[in-house]
């Protein structure tokens, strides 16, 4: 097999008939990932080339919906990186708690455990009530999980760990109650999530919002990509709202850099200027 003598314009034609039979457009994410996803995927399937692979895309909606979850990356976890966390209890939530509404965009929320730790969050603080958080990503399969709220009890322990180093003020275990396998996370915690299927590369803006978060996406765009998506940014959050990147993610290189302060460098907190 020649998986390494596909040429990045072979890629690119793949990429393309994607866009215009299914409407998901990955010509600008990066390419390094890009490449590695496609090869992967074309050695468990034992293509010869990625021509072979590209008539089955076009061919096979079965094989083209496995393809797209390869395209996207959907590890996530509670309180991932609870330093963060932390600082969004210092830094975010007093500029929240001056609203009498708040609407927080997750984009790119995966199986919904971001959503579910703000939902945490924002209970303890006495925030909940008040807000909307729109829980968005264009992984329908992503987005089913995320809205059942259901979790493997393997991963209770490492979450009540991230949990605690948050400075959660409860115990981890009120907000779920669970079986022998799964935990289910509390209806009072899921009552003012709405989930929906919204591409980042081609759907607009969503008005009005205090808070973005971002985590962990944009390292998957190529920088033209990221722009874009930074100007939606931009255009979605009011003034004074703030975006939180993901660690190995920021807004320096952006041209809209200057739009904003930085609220926590190394935690990649961004408030917008007025
Ligand atoms: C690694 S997960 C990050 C999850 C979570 N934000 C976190 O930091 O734990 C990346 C998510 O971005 C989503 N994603 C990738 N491209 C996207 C796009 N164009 N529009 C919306 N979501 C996208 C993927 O489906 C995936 O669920």
């Amino acid at each position: 097999m020649q998986y390494q003598e596909t040429s990045d314009s072979e890629i690119l034609l793949l990429l393309e008939a994607i866009y215009h039979e299914y409407g998901y457009d990955f010509r600008e994410y990066s390419q390094g990932h890009i490449r590695r996803r496609i090869m992967n995927r074309m050695a468990v399937s034992k293509f010869e080339d990625i021509s072979e692979m590209k008539s089955k895309v076009l061919n096979d909606k079965i094989f083209a919906s496995a393809l797209l979850q390869d395209l996207s990356i959907t590890v996530t976890e509670m309180f991932r990186d609870p330093v963060f966390y932390k600082s969004l209890r210092e830094n975010v939530i007093p500029i929240l708690k001056t609203y009498p509404f708040i609407k927080i965009w997750h984009a790119g929320c995966a199986t919904g455990e971001e959503a579910y730790s703000m939902a945490i969050l924002l209970q303890e603080e006495g925030l909940y009530d008040r807000t909307t958080i729109y829980a968005t990503d264009f992984n329908q399969m992503a987005l089913n999980r995320a809205k059942d709220g259901i979790f493997s009890n393997k991963l209770i322990k490492g979450y009540t760990s991230n949990y605690q180093l948050t400075g959660g003020k409860e115990s981890f275990s009120s907000y779920y109650t669970s079986d022998c396998d799964n935990f289910i996370m509390n209806y009072s915690l899921k009552k003012n999530i709405v989930w929906a299927n919204h591409n980042l590369v081609t759907d607009s803006v969503f008005a009005e919002v205090n808070l973005i978060l971002c985590r962990n996406v944009l390292i998957y765009f190529d920088k033209n990509l990221q722009n874009k998506v930074q100007n939606l940014f931009y255009d979605s959050l009011i003034n004074g709202g703030v975006l939180c990147l993901g660690s190995q993610e920021n807004l320096r290189f952006s041209d809209l850099y200057e739009q904003y302060i930085e609220l926590d460098t190394k935690e990649r907190i961004f408030k917008k200027k007025y």
